[in-house]
């Protein structure tokens, strides 16, 4: 059995699903899963914020999310990711989470990075960053991202990590009605 975040906000338990989607979040109970879990991960389990991992990102991020599939349809939000363009073709993914009761299956988080780099190449990225946990850098270098260098993020170090684009594929369509890249 397991526990996941349910369309509705409440707590569910679920059998475990071979099958997951993933895509840019596109109806309201994609958004509330989103969030909830970005919550739950970020600010609950991992306590990097005091009250809310938003941040002024999020205003223009894509969000992304791995939906379970109960007898071939999406019902309930298990993974998280989102990406955002800072101009010059160049991308940032980052808010990488997993519900924990999904974990450990060699899936979902590995579905969200290639939807997170593949969207943001179908939109014409050319260079994709992420800012990672120092105990994450060895699942991103399993996913074909090097360390580029440091950054402080909420007073942490974390890796500067840079995705090898040429071993992704680009996700076409990304999403219905992609914005032009900013200038
Ligand atoms: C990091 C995270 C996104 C990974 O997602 P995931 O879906 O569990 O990823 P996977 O299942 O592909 O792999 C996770 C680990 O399980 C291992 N694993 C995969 N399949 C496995 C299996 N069948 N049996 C045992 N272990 C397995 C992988 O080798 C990997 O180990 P590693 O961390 O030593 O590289 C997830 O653990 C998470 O949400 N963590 C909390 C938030 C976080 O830290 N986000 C990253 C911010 S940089």
């Amino acid at each position: 059995m397991l526990d996941a975040i349910h369309p509705w906000g409440s707590r569910v338990r679920a059998f475990c699903s071979q099958s997951i989607e993933t895509r840019v979040a596109s109806e309201l109970w994609h958004m509330q899963g989103y969030w909830l879990l970005r919550q739950r991960i970020f600010t609950g389990e991992q306590r990097l914020f005091a009250d809310s991992d938003r941040d002024e990102h999020d205003d223009h991020a894509l969000p992304i999310v791995a939906l379970a599939l109960t007898a071939g349809m999406p019902d309930t939000v298990v993974g998280v990711v989102r990406v955002y363009s800072v101009g010059n073709q160049q991308w940032f993914g980052g808010r990488l989470g997993v519900c924990p009761s999904y974990r450990h299956h060699g899936l979902v988080g590995e579905t969200l990075i290639r939807t997170a780099v593949g969207t943001a190449l179908a939109a014409g990225c050319r260079r994709f960053l992420a800012t990672v946990q120092l105990g994450n850098v060895r699942y991103f270098q399993r996913h074909h991202f090097d360390v580029v260098g440091q950054r402080l993020v909420c007073g942490v170090t974390h890796a500067l990590m840079r995705a090898r684009l040429a071993d992704f594929k680009p996700v076409v369509p990304a999403w219905p009605g992609a914005p032009e890249e900013p200038a």
